[in-house]
């Protein structure tokens, strides 16, 4: 669908358009093959899982190295090109869709994992591996790296990097930002950076490692990514836990943490989510009954399986309070990959039954109940259908919108007010509007909610200082002001 998104333009900067003459310099650059100007051959870069948007590029230019990349940035700032960088295409916030035309820059050819170094627990990669794949690699050696984001089997290791990831793991193990060791990142110049020392400490001048993580691809280009790994636990065990009460399934998250329990995934997904995924996965393995509300998948992991089954024990005794249902423990590998199966593809079932707006919305994990009750206060106000699914543990609930007749959020002046409202309860809640899914293009618009003009000040100073021109993903999570 073709869809002027409607804060684009409000400070639409003035940038050069591609010419044939730097077309040539791109294909100079980085060989014709791999310099895309057909519409046919842009299709899939315009696009990416957010909401129903396309923009075509002008050209999509699908470098190899460090050195082309550097190359691309430097005539690209020289003429006043906007640049968006784009991984797996994956992403939830618009982040890698060109509002403004310009140039894609695809990283799907940096992609190699570089070196596992067994002695220090870390690893060296390209940005354009699948994080799954960097997971399997590292797990051969017995290493872990925990972050895992639903679209692990697609999304690629820059892209978790440019939106500070997270993943049912996170809740046990943090976020991406907690592996990110140092970067190697070509600078909007062109100019080319190591942002800091492959060390588990570092107090060396600003933190511009963790500047760059969850900066979407607005601050540089990352290259090379070195991660922390940790040993992988030997052992794991799973549960699925139905609630007759959302409210009840909601209230029963932070009393296990209160009973002294770290799960290594705490995720609640409402009914109607399960019912539309088991559908379209054609699954069984899960009873779905009418009096069910809403489930909680809880697992533990850990090395010795004598204490993980007293855990589960422990967790399942304090869920009692909160009138659980009978609970379905998988039994196998298979039942394991079945039930993660239909969690991680919530998102694409929903969004294929008209749920196609996503908010990622985050509140401090005792307060899931107010949020819960105020989303569902929200959608009968506005008319939406809301359907909620996410990393309860962390607070952090994925509140996925039916409107009939809107397809994206921009497009409704009643949606905008109905996320406004939204955003203004989680914040009032003393949480923020997004957690691992990032702003980008279609939450720009409420950033005033949890920001003054102070923070717009600070952070359009640091987007000047690595970016003088504004080419790299110009009009991404704010705007900045007309030149
Ligand atoms: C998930 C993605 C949408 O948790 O973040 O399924
Ligand atoms: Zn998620």
């Amino acid at each position: 669908m073709y869809f002027c998104y409607m804060n684009a333009t409000a400070s639409k900067p003035t940038f050069a358009k591609v010419t044939p003459e730097i077309i040539s310099q791109f294909v100079e650059t980085v060989g014709a093959n791999h310099v895309f100007i057909s519409s046919e051959d842009k299709e899939k870069y315009g696009r990416d899982e957010t909401e129903n948007l396309f923009y075509e590029p002008e050209v999509v230019l699908r470098p190899k190295n460090t050195e082309q990349i550097s190359a691309i940035m430097k005539i690209c700032h020289q003429h006043r090109i906007p640049v968006t960088p784009r991984g797996g295409g994956t992403g939830l916030s618009g982040g890698a869709l060109p509002h403004l035309g310009g140039v894609v820059l695809s990283t799907e050819r940096l992609n190699q994992i570089l070196e596992i170094d067994e002695r220090n627990l870390q690893v060296t990669t390209e940005p354009g591996v699948i994080t799954q794949v960097l997971q399997e690699a590292v797990k051969e050696k017995g290493l872990f790296y925990p972050p895992d984001p639903s679209s692990k089997g697609s999304c690629f290791i820059g892209g978790n990097i440019a939106e500070n990831s997270g993943g049912p793991k996170a809740v046990k193990y943090g976020v991406v930002k907690d592996y990110v060791l140092n970067l190697e990142v070509v600078l909007p110049t062109g100019e080319v950076i190591w942002t800091g020392s492959n060390v588990l400490k570092n107090v060396t001048g600003y933190n511009l490692t963790q500047l760059m993580v969850g900066s979407e691809g607005t601050l540089g280009i990352v290259t090379k990514i070195v991660l922390k790994l940790i040993p992988h636990p030997k052992f794991d065990l799973l549960m699925l836990v139905p609630f007759y009460s959302l409210e009840k399934a909601s209230e029963a998250v932070s009393a296990i943490f209160r009973a002294g329990f770290t799960p290594s995934a705490l995720e609640l997904v409402e009914i109607n989510a399960l019912q539309i995924v088991s559908k379209m996965v054609d699954s069984h393995v899960v009873p779905v009954t009418d009096d069910i509300a809403a489930h909680l998948i809880i697992e533990v992991d850990g090395n010795n399986m004598d204490v993980l089954m007293q855990e589960m024990e422990a967790i399942a005794e304090v869920l009692t309070q909160f009138e659980a249902g009978e609970i379905f423990f998988a039994d196998d590998a298979q039942q394991k990959a079945e039930l993660w199966k239909l969690r991680r593809r919530a998102a694409e079932a929903v969004k294929l039954k008209g749920y196609t707006i996503e908010e990622d919305t985050v509140v401090p994990r005792a307060n899931l109940p107010q949020l819960i009750a105020g989303v569902k206060a929200i959608g009968k106000k506005h008319q939406f259908n809301v359907v909620c699914y996410g990393h309860a543990g962390d607070g952090n609930l994925h509140v996925r919108i039916h409107k009939p007749g809107s397809a994206n959020s921009a497009s409704d002046p009643a949606m905008v007010e109905g996320l406004r409202e939204l955003f203004h309860l989680v914040h009032d809640l003393g949480g923020t509007i997004s957690g691992e899914h990032g702003i980008g293009l279609v939450q720009k618009g409420y950033m005033d909610i949890v920001f003054q003009e102070t923070h717009f000040r600070l952070m359009r100073a640091i987007k000047q200082a690595f970016d003088p021109h504004g080419i790299l993903n110009p009009g991404k999570i704010f705007d900045m002001p007309l030149a």
